[in-house]
């Protein structure tokens, strides 16, 4: 079937033409968006033959449905209300940028991923904040929820669809990981919020504040444009929206209060979605159509402003690009990059697909005053101990370095801002290498591993990861027995206590036994190998920003041996052989936080086989699972959405991110993003 002659005739149903177009720039054609219900999307029985033709019918044509009813309309009011508008100029978290036309943008940036929303720290007593807080969480669960409904049903009727097939997995990892369905792809993404306030102060004529443009990534959800006032309960549906229809016509979109959360298609879907649908034919399908846009403020008095929320939707950052081959973690950095140094069209065009939309230029691209770009993200220079001055009197340049004294690569690690000679300085180098490594995979075998695995005898046993397995008993001692047995050399072997609730899914403010190769850390050198292994407790920084175990190298606990009902004592030591590690304790409790042994512990595990600078775990090398002691079951993956797929680097944190329209007319995706290179 032609799709395409479809797509034309149903376009036109769609749109209620009101007046000719006038220039191009702004018309007064109206076209009000497809909408659904949340229910038909939730509820098989009440996605109908119809329902399902309509949405199918509006992704194609314009790329937009708008989904109504979502349960809670009071958070939604709540969490933009006026408030945003008066927490957006009280919070240290905004940023703020004016276009050519005089429109002040605020904007309060944060980010789920696959291991949970991230918070807003607004670092500033504000009631307007606080009463803003309050309501964001709901309403972004709440539009998490709606995103993955959308994503399930979208997957499914890619996948019913009678006139195409996809051709394999959507995504895959590197490792061979693979996304197959839709729903995969947005489970497993990056997802960037963003709470925009727009003011426009000055009496400009109305031209564009936000050219035609169409988004990055999958999709973007968004509640349209909601103008507030400083009294409350004051609230219309901004106009100001246009959007681009297949036939070149650009309309302005009516949306009206039941229009909960609009999903707009992004240029991802011609890159990494249409391709891999094909037609009886075997030649690709533009199935869905990414939607450009562009945004034009409307008149107002001064005590209103236009609030607005998106959550653009991002691939996983593991992902590989199926065109270029690279993570779309690295695409990503690569754009920031270019982005700052406003040098670099080819990586600009990179993450893109071809696209004849006009010229824009960049914005937000660089880090605030007294902030550099570093690891991912902007870091404070004074906090780190220097400034241009200090350097400058050694003759050096303020730079991203890590402790070895080498520049930052884009590539995760333990980074700061530093003085180096930017001229002479070598790039980050990986760190020096386990002595024995690589291992021989002869003597290494699969075998051998199975033989080290049962070297110990324990009537339990979980595999808590690809490489690592986990054996306990209860004894009546009211101790637990257990060895971590680990596929790989001693670079480091942690087990120990989740911290329920803190960020990377528990694993800062963990309470783990750390087994290390040597003594005498330092991040400059690694460890001291000469002493050989040793077993300690600590506890790993509850701070996002200070994963390096050179923040928390310190042991917490000197090894207090506190048997709970028997003489027995706790006790714990490590084997470490040419090819494997085992992580062995006896103890009732791990600095002083006691087993639960009538109930459930949360655990987590971490090794790193590599070097001796305890660097980052690979992806196969860590875990979060439970263990209920009493009963012996164990659970893989808990405290996460959804298993996780092979990551770069752990789940992250984005101290901010931005939104941006690049020379080709596409918004990329500034997300300055942070990534621990420790469990
Ligand atoms: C690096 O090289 C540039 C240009 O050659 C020079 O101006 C600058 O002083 C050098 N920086 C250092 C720290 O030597
Ligand atoms: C050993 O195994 C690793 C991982 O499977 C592989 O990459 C490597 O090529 C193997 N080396 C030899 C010498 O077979
Ligand atoms: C292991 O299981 C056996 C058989 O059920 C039991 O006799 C033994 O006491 C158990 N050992 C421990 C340490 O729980
Ligand atoms: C290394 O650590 C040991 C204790 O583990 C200590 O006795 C020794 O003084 C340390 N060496 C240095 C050079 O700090």
């Amino acid at each position: 079937m032609n799709l395409s002659l479809a797509i034309a005739t149903l376009a036109l149903s769609a749109q209620t033409s009101i007046a000719v177009l006038r220039n191009g720039a702004l018309s007064t054609d109206v076209f009000i968006p497809t909408k659904i219900s949340y229910l038909a999307l939730v509820d098989d029985s009440s996605f109908t033959e119809s329902i399902k033709k309509s949405m199918m019918d509006a992704l194609q044509e314009s790329g937009m449905v708008s989904i109504t009813d979502i349960p809670g309309k009071q958070v939604k009011d709540k969490a933009l209300s006026w408030d945003l508008q008066a927490c957006l100029q009280d919070s240290e978290a905004a940023k703020e940028h004016t276009f050519q036309d005089g429109t002040v943008r605020r904007t309060l940036a944060t980010h789920t991923v696959p291991g949970g929303a991230q918070n807003i720290d607004h670092r500033s007593e504000s009631p307007s904040c606080e009463a803003f807080s309050k309501a964001v969480d709901d309403f972004r669960s709440s539009s998490a929820q709606a995103t993955q409904a959308f994503a399930k049903r979208l997957g499914s009727l890619l996948e019913e669809s009678e006139d195409v097939h996809q051709d394999g997995a959507l995504l895959s990892t590197a490792e061979g990981y693979e996304f197959s369905a839709f729903s995969d792809v947005v489970e497993n993404g990056e997802h960037l919020e963003h709470f925009h306030s727009y003011q426009k102060n000055s009496n400009q004529a109305s031209e564009e504040t936000v050219a035609y443009h169409t988004d990055q990534g999958l999709f973007i959800a968004f509640t349209p444009g909601r103008m507030v006032r400083d009294q409350p309960g004051h609230v219309e549906i901004s106009t100001g929206f246009f959007i681009e229809l297949p036939s070149g016509a650009r309309v302005h979109v009516k949306f009206d209060e039941n229009d909960d959360l609009v999903f707009m298609l992004g240029d991802g879907v011609n890159q990494y979605v249409n391709p891999m649908l094909l037609d009886k034919t075997h030649a690709a399908v533009t199935l869905l159509r990414a939607t450009p846009h562009a945004l034009t403020m409307p008149e107002h008095s001064k005590n209103v402003a236009r609030v607005w929320y998106g959550r653009m939707v991002l691939p996983p950052a593991s992902a590989l690009h199926p065109k270029h081959g690279k993570s779309f973690g690295l695409l990503r950095e690569e754009m920031i990059d270019a982005s700052i140094n406003n040098n670099n069209e080819h990586a600009l065009s990179f993450g893109c697909s071809s696209s004849s939309m006009t010229a824009r230029q960049l914005e937000e691209t660089s880090c605030e005053e007294g902030t550099l770009l570093c690891w991912h993200r902007c870091m404070d220079i004074a906090e780190a101990g220097v400034s241009q001055e200090i350097c400058a009197a050694q003759s050096l340049d303020l730079q991203c370095i890590n402790p070895r004294g080498q520049l930052w690569d884009n590539t995760h690690g333990d980074f700061f801002p530093g003085c180096a000679d930017a001229n002479s300085t070598e790039l980050n180098t990986p760190y020096p290498s386990l002595p024995g490594i690589p291992r021989d995979n002869g003597t290494c075998s699969t075998e051998e591993w199975d033989a080290f695995v049962s070297s110990a005898n324990f009537n339990n046993s979980f595999e808590v990861g690809k490489n690592g397995i986990f054996m306990w008993d209860v004894l009546e001692s009211g101790q637990i027995k257990g060895r971590l047995a680990y596929n790989g050399l001693l670079g480091y072997l942690a087990f120990g206590f989740a911290n329920v609730g803190g960020s990377k899914n528990g694993m800062h403010g963990a309470t783990i036994l750390l087994a290390i190769p040597g003594d005498n850390y330092t991040a400059t050198d690694g460890f001291e190998l000469d002493a050989g292994p040793s077993v300690q407790e600590f506890v790993i920084s509850p701070d996002p920003a200070k994963s390096s175990f050179r923040f928390w190298m310190d042991p917490v606990n000197d090894f207090v041996a506190t048997a709970r009902q028997s003489s027995e004592i706790d006790s714990r030591s490590v084997e470490s052989t040419e090819c494997f590690t085992a992580l062995t304790f006896q103890a009732t409790s791990i600095n002083g936080i006691p087993f639960d042994l009538e109930g459930t512990d949360e655990l987590i595990w971490a090794a790193n086989g590599q070097d001796f600078f305890a660097g980052y775990h690979g992806p196969d090398d860590r875990s979060r699972f439970s263990i209920d002691w009493s009963t012996g079951e164990a659970l893989a993956n808990t405290g996460e959405t959804a298993p996780p797929p092979p990551e770069e680097g752990d789940p992250a944190e984005t101290s901010s991110g931005s939104f941006y329209v690049s020379k080709t007319g596409i918004a990329l995706v500034a997300a300055l993003i942070s990534i621990a290179d420790f469990i």
